[in-house]
């Protein structure tokens, strides 16, 4: 069987990952796949995180099965990170989260339960989105269409483009729209604009679903998740696909949630079996460990604490090296305006140029960036960012 296969191409963001490691330049720099590291180019694990862990360890006193719905306890606190703990859609108990494989499994999950609610339905993705975002959406049997996001000649958000489109989906189409920390454009939705396109959903009708998978690395955790509670008060049925990947560091755990919202609490309940039954035969239910370091530091105010200051650390970090990289391609002599990388936020930005010239920095240089020249912001350092701003100016 397994003949009539053809090789497929690496991933064009985990591809990089592994040509990176086999890189032995040692000026080498990672602006590749979206994980944090510190100053000195590490990943390393947060310390509410390590103290969980030990919590659990001493804790934990079965590994029986945990059920589709993973930990309720997760679940709730996950709901309240995300809405806010007096939202209306809580107050009216008309939320329901299941725990999920990391982001991916919830937007896979969320997938699989609009085909439920409608065989083949479209599903709305802003151009350009992550790039797994339409693979894994087609490989669920929906059908995904674009709407205009990024102007990438003036580096900004394209926002007459995505109104006048998103003016044009059916009622019963589905659109994803990134809540925070846009990837890979870095751009997000202002108050204002967040407004106007809460105001399209209600008047169109169709459902948004809402990919959170950087709450916190923006703004702020509660800012981040403007536009996603505005939008849960506006319409009637949304979907949340949330990751708990980035801002608590659990990448390799694989732990995030997928939280529906029903027009009454009998109708999500209803909706929320279709969910589980969605689960039950994708992976059965989801893993516990991840879910449970989670739930000890949310529950936990000293935890809890100690974890913002923690994703303060990581926000300040990012938000920084933006200011850095632009002053110093300014002071190497590059004249091109790059201001825009400090109106962006989160994880990412694309740096505007070539397929080609990413290429050179790639072959020349050993800096490894997406294709798309999107750049993971906190692979740059005060140790690398003199080499980058040289190695991106000579390439220019
Ligand atoms: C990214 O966009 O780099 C991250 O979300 C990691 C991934 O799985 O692609």
């Amino acid at each position: 069987m397994f003949a009539s296969l053809k090789a497929l191409p690496a991933d064009p963001i985990l591809g990089l990952l592994a040509k990176y490691r086999e890189d032995t330049n040692p000026k080498k720099i990672d602006l590749g796949v979206g994980v944090y590291k510190n100053e000195a180019g590490e990943t390393t694990v947060l310390d509410c995180v390590k103290k969980a862990e030990q919590h659990r360890t001493d804790t934990e006193t079965s590994k029986v099965y945990i059920g589709p719905t993973g930990s309720s306890l997760f679940n709730d606190e996950m709901a309240k990170l995300i809405f806010g703990q007096d939202h209306k859609v809580l107050n009216e108990n008309r939320a329901r989260t299941v725990s999920t494989p990391g982001g991916t499994g919830a937007l896979r999950v969320a997938a699989e339960f609009i085909k439920s609610c409608k065989a083949g339905a479209t599903i709305w993705v802003s151009n350009p989105t992550w790039a797994n975002h339409t693979g894994l959406f087609e490989a669920a049997g929906l059908t995904v269409k674009t709407y205009p996001y990024y102007d990438h000649e003036n580096k900004n958000l394209d926002f007459d483009g995505m109104l006048a489109a998103l003016k044009q989906v059916s009622a019963d189409d589905a659109v994803l729209l990134h809540a925070c920390c846009h990837n890979p454009s870095g751009m997000d939705l202002t108050v204002e604009q967040w407004q106007q396109v809460a105001e399209v959903a209600k008047l169109v009708g169709f459902m948004p679903v809402l990919d959170m998978a950087y709450q916190g690395f923006g703004q702020g955790l509660d800012e981040d998740a403007f536009g996603l509670r505005l939008m849960a008060e506006s319409v009637n049925e949304m979907i949340v696909c949330s990751s708990c990947s980035k801002n608590f560091g659990l990448y390799r755990e694989r732990i995030g949630a997928c939280t529906i919202i029903g027009e009454s609490s009998l109708s999500v309940d209803i909706a929320n079996s279709v969910l589980l039954s969605v689960v039950r035969v994708i992976y059965s239910m989801p893993p516990a460990h991840g879910a449970a370091l989670v739930e000890t530091i949310l529950s936990s105010d000293e935890l809890r604490n100690e974890w913002y200051r923690e994703l303060q650390t990581m926000r300040d970090r990012i938000n920084g090296n933006r200011q850095l990289l632009v002053d110093k391609l300014v002071e190497n002599g590059v004249t091109r305006d790059f201001s825009f990388i400090t109106r962006q936020a989160g994880m990412f930005s694309f740096l505007g140029i070539t397929p080609e010239q990413v290429q050179q920095l790639q072959d020349e240089y050993s800096i490894y960036m997406v294709g798309s020249s999107r750049m993971s912001i906190a692979g740059i350092a005060k140790c690398n960012v003199d080499y980058l701003a040289q190695s991106i100016a000579k390439v220019l």
